[in-house]
């Protein structure tokens, strides 16, 4: 079979089924470690060349600085290294792997790498837009080896459970990856104090056909 679009299965099927289950799934071995050190360095490289923007949030610049401290390189399908091209064949294949498994009609995907500076954050909001539903599921995988809790930068989730909330941090470390339900899942990035790479993304659904007649 083709290697990039295979995953451990033991470890895909248990991720799946906490993703079907609950709100949100997350694994630390879904992707090869070369993978994860091409990613890395790819990253680095953007940020090193200048080809990385400032993350923009709405449209008040002021406003934006107070809620995200980030600089971003979307990911262009002409226009990627060797290792975003792998990552994005094998994100290919899990959105194909959700659509069989959930029963999900996931059409594209999109993704950026994020750079946090020390002192970087984003905080608590919802992935999904008021005016644009399309989002359905949002990922994150962390590209940081060494991580240590006192670095900081840990993407907690808010899981709405019956009558209060379920708080979970998950670390940035290098493999670390978290899907969940765009529209359900509140989320924040705790500051960091250590520079902080990762590609953020957002599984898709199409256009709904109007009903006609
Ligand atoms: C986002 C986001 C999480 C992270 O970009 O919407 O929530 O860990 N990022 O950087
Ligand atoms: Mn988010």
């Amino acid at each position: 079979m083709d290697r990039s679009t295979t995953f451990p299965s033991e470890h895909l099927d248990s991720f799946i089924a906490s993703l079907a289950e609950q709100h949100w799934g997350r694994s630390s071995a879904l992707f090869s470690t070369s993978l994860l050190q091409g990613l890395r360095e790819e990253a680095l490289t953007h940020f090193a060349q200048d080809e990385m923007d400032a993350a923009g949030i709405g449209k008040s610049a002021d406003q934006e600085q107070s809620i995200r401290k980030t600089y971003i390189r979307w990911f262009q399908e002409e226009n990627m290294g060797p290792a975003e091209q792998e990552l994005w064949q094998r994100l290919d294949a899990l959105r194909v792997i959700l659509n069989r498994t959930c029963f999900l009609a996931l059409r594209s995907f999109e993704c950026h790498f994020a750079i946090y500076p020390a002192g970087g954050y984003y905080r608590r909001h919802l992935d999904q837009f008021h005016t644009d539903r399309s989002r359905l599921l949002s990922f994150a995988l962390y590209l940081n080896p060494d991580w240590r809790e006192p670095d900081g930068g840990q993407l907690r989730l808010f899981i709405p459970t019956k009558n209060k909330e379920e708080v979970v941090d998950i670390p940035p470390s290098l493999g670390h990856f978290a899907m969940f339900q765009s529209a359900a899942l509140e989320h924040e990035v705790l500051l960091t104090h250590k520079e902080r790479v990762c590609v953020i993304g957002w599984m898709k659904t199409g256009p709904i056909n109007p009903l006609s007649g």
